[in-house]
């Protein structure tokens, strides 16, 4: 198969009516953070069962179209002896891996980030590849605060995250590119605006300049939203008008899918406004969807709690979770759901 037909066949195959993401790709020390919440110790055998119980949840497929895992996670096996990629593909759920390693601050930028891992990432692609890797992901961060992001944070980012998913797509790898403006913070939802504009132009221009072709990446942005601390809060109709306006104002027609991060948003405020966005789009030209890690996992820690007593109900509370962020895709979706 062509470099461009194996692009074509992982976005058709992503890029599902009704379907979203299921991010799995927490980090090390982030794993050991949703761990330790629910009183789980972060060992090796436990991340496995953990990840095993999610890709292994019966009808995943139904509204998950692809799993972003953890390099630790390719190379782990079900109780049974499946590699857990294998198990995500036989439920229809394309498996992907994380490739960044982490932000480190931007030199002469205080208060800036940028992502580590260019060096090295063909080789470390092509291996993932071999392990069942379709696509990859790679995430930029933002905070917003004081001068933050300055012009330089904002510029560097975007060279990197175009360098990433230039690099992917010459291997036959479909780069999710994820621009994170993060919610910390008090600002306002006009502050959050103009930041992700200028952030999201920033990145289109960098990917036009590195030739990346926007028919066969994700894009994976944060919604528009008031900082977590801010005095002045919004409802899903607000959150969903300046999305639309900013995406519209940012996001060539050509990108197949939007999928958005939860970023701190509670499971149900992530459903809301997905579902207010759907229902407001008229006929945007890119789908819109989820990649959510904590709005989807949220539940699932909970239930389970690190017992394998507790991992069939924990299993329902993700097929819950999904369906009702599948349903919100149709913009359909009412709070009346969440009691079934
Ligand atoms: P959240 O949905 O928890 O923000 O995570 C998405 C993700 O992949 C972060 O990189």
């Amino acid at each position: 198969m062509s470099i461009q037909s194996e692009l074509q066949a992982t976005i058709a195959d992503m890029v599902g009516e009704g379907k979203g993401i299921l991010a799995a790709d927490e980090s090390l020390p982030t794993i050991a953070k949703r761990f330790k919440a629910v009183n789980v110790e972060s060992t090796e055998e436990n991340r496995r069962a953990y990840r095993s119980l999610l890709l292994t949840t019966p009808g995943l497929g139904e509204f998950i179209s692809g799993v972003i895992l953890f390099e630790e996670t390719l190379g782990q096996k079900t109780a049974d002896g499946k590699p857990l990629p294998q198990a995500a593909a036989e439920q229809g759920v394309v498996p992907g891996i994380k490739v960044d390693k982490g932000t480190i601050p931007l030199v002469n930028a205080p208060g800036d980030l940028v992502t580590q891992g260019l060096d090295g990432l063909a080789d470390r692609l092509t291996g993932y590849k071999e392990q069942g890797a379709r696509f990859a992901k790679w995430r930029e961060v933002y905070p917003i605060a004081g001068h933050n992001p300055t012009m330089l944070g904002i510029k560097t980012n975007a060279e990197v995250l175009a360098r990433y998913a230039a690099i992917c797509q010459s291997l036959g790898i479909v780069p999710i590119v994820e621009p994170e403006v993060l919610l910390d913070g008090d600002h306002t939802i006009e502050r959050c605006f103009e930041v992700t504009e200028a952030v999201q132009h920033a990145v289109f221009h960098a990917l036009h300049r590195h030739r990346v072709e926007l028919e066969h990446i994700i894009l994976k942005p944060s919604m528009i939203l008031p900082g977590k601390d801010a005095p002045k809060k919004a409802g899903p109709q607000e959150i969903a008008e300046k999305t639309l306006a900013q995406l519209r104002r940012t996001v060539p027609a050509a990108v197949p899918s939007i999928n958005f991060l939860s970023g701190g948003q509670t499971p149900e405020e992530a459903t809301a406004n997905l579902n207010a966005i759907n229902a407001m789009a008229g006929n945007a030209p890119w789908q819109l969807s989820f990649s959510y890690a904590r709005a989807l996992q949220d539940p699932v820690l909970k239930t389970w709690q690190g017992k394998a007593e507790n991992a069939q109900v924990a299993q329902q509370a993700l097929y819950k979770r999904a369906k009702l962020n599948s349903v919100a895709r149709t913009g359909s979706y009412t709070s009346e759901m969440e009691k079934d």
